[in-house]
């Protein structure tokens, strides 16, 4: 957790604090999604169609639909994101957080199995998802991207979601202290991935 002067410095003031966020934060991301909703004045209801475990909720007053494939998981509605139940515009923000990574067998098979089982899958089914989001989204989406190296190749999701979505209005990198270890691989030639993007695309426009 950032101390409270991190926090002071970075938080919006719809948290009750002065300041401004900054573009790399080291922040939960309850806080990174409350900053960069507050930061583009987001309307409500919030469609969230990964919604996991809530995390990106934690003490949120604002009205979210959940959706999950997993009905474990669902908070309000079991659906497909690459298939939304929803008519197009339909949400004024949306916010969309998939699996990073296909399904290899791993002891992540279950968080992974619907991804597909090489990272061609796995990025067709970003691409779906994102256009769907793109689709049910009125003015406001974020998408939350995890950079990772697969069968040697690096994982560009931001530019995934570029290529569906067009320019982003923001780009928000965080931090986090320990990358996720694969386990197999003790030395790679690639850098080692510690952030997550949070890209921000907005149907006015980036004028601001
Ligand atoms: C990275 S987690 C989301 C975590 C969430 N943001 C949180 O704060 O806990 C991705 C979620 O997407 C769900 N998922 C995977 N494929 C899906 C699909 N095709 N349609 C809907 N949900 C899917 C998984 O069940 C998982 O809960």
């Amino acid at each position: 957790m950032p101390s409270n002067l991190d926090l002071l410095d970075i938080l919006p003031q719809s948290l009750g604090v002065q300041g401004p966020l900054m573009s790399v934060v080291k922040l939960p991301s309850e806080l990174v999604i409350e900053g960069l909703l507050s930061l583009v004045q987001a309307q409500e209801p919030i469609l969230d169609p990964t919604y996991g475990n809530g995390t990106f909720w934690k003490g949120t007053k604002r009205k979210v639909v959940g959706g999950d494939c997993d009905p474990t998981r669902a908070k309000d509605i079991v659906l497909d994101f690459t298939a939304l139940p929803f008519t197009d515009g339909q949400f004024p923000t949306v916010v969309f957080d998939p699996p990073f990574h296909p399904d290899v067998n791993s002891r992540e098979s279950v968080r992974f199995k619907h991804m597909g089982s090489d990272e061609k899958q796995m990025q067709a089914q970003f691409r779906a998802g994102v256009a769907e989001c793109w689709r049910v989204c009125s003015h406001i989406l974020i998408v939350k991207c995890q950079g990772f190296i697969h069968n040697h190749r690096p994982q560009w999701m931001p530019l995934w979601a570029i290529d569906v979505c067009g320019e982003p209005f923001e780009w928000l990198v965080v931090m986090r202290d320990q990358k996720v270890i694969s386990g197999r691989w003790t030395s790679c030639n690639s850098l080692r991935r510690n952030h997550a993007d949070y890209l921000v695309f907005n149907r006015g426009g980036n004028h601001r």
